[in-house]
């Protein structure tokens, strides 16, 4: 495992992760009742932005550093900056980027559950500390497998909740672990909400992943994909999609919204797109 995700961490793709991250949290938590919060591939929880990973590509600079002062319109967008900045306030640094399992955080309740999945034994050693900061209670980590998981924790007491797959994309195999890990995870848990982050590069290495899942059976997915250049693009990350098994009602007309707010600020150069749409409805 070479992944580190502080290479990453604010970039385009942790943006429109996390966007979408935050609207279906806050849908699930209009109810007063429990729910679960499954992050199978964690990652550290915070990242310095002035470390040597992330200042070898400054991919944030094109990430957050672009959207974080911009005036925008969309709910989703502004709670999105909201949220970044409490963060950023909280860990006193502007510097920092929140990764999911704090972006989750700082909105669940005391009664929401959070579990957090990190193989990486040094990652997790962070992932600890930086969650001990937060006084968290209603807290697992495990430093095991993130697909394992799926089988351990699934389905939850509290019947409710969301289960986000973000894998590093480093094994040659991983479109179809994640397919198949949305099965069996679907299995045992129908009615969960389930968010999987995958990369958009050339040569069409999506197009097996979508006809795998459009055979599998399973339905309501929706695909919430945005990219910065042209998808066929040679080497690099183009863009990257979430697919939500399960969306909350209407987030794909908000996240249509925010989405096409967002492009220009992300893709000032107007090579990017963005593509909202069911893959099985
Ligand atoms: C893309 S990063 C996660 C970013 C994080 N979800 C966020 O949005 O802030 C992927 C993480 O998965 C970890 N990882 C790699 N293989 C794993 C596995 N089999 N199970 C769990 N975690 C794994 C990596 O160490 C890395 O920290």
């Amino acid at each position: 495992m070479n992944y580190r995700h502080a290479f990453h961490a604010g970039n385009v793709a942790d943006v429109h992760k996390h966007v979408i991250l935050l609207a279906v949290l806050d849908y699930l938590l209009q109810k007063p009742k429990p729910i679960l919060y499954l992050d199978t591939h964690a990652g550290r929880g915070e990242y310095d932005l002035r470390s040597a990973e992330a200042e070898r590509s400054n991919e944030w600079q094109y990430g957050i550093g672009r959207v974080l002062n911009v005036q925008f319109n969309s709910p989703a967008l502004r709670r999105y900056q909201h949220i970044v900045r409490e963060l950023q306030s909280q860990l006193r640094s502007t510097h920092v980027y929140p990764g999911s399992p704090l972006i989750a955080h700082s909105v669940l309740r005391d009664m929401d559950r959070r579990v957090l999945v990190e193989a990486h034994a040094e990652e997790c050693v962070a992932l600890r500390k930086c969650m001990r900061q937060q006084h968290e209670l209603n807290l697992t980590i495990n430093d095991g497998d993130g697909y394992h998981a799926l089988r351990a924790y699934l389905p939850p007491k509290e019947k409710r909740g969301m289960v986000l797959i973000d894998p590093p994309f480093e094994a040659s195999d991983e479109f179809i672990q994640l397919q198949q890990g949305l099965k069996t995870a679907a299995e045992r848990w129908p009615t969960g909400v389930y968010c999987l982050w995958y990369p958009l590069k050339a040569g069409g290495l999506v197009n097996p992943f979508y006809a795998a899942l459009k055979q599998s059976g399973l339905t309501k997915l929706l695909l919430l994909e945005l990219w910065v250049r042209p998808i066929d693009t040679p080497l690099g990350l183009n863009g990257s999609g979430l697919l939500i098994m399960n969306p909350p009602w209407q987030l794909d007309v908000h996240m249509r919204t925010a989405l096409n707010e967002l492009l220009p600020t992300l893709a000032p150069e107007g090579q990017g797109g963005v593509r909202v749409q069911w893959l099985v409805s």
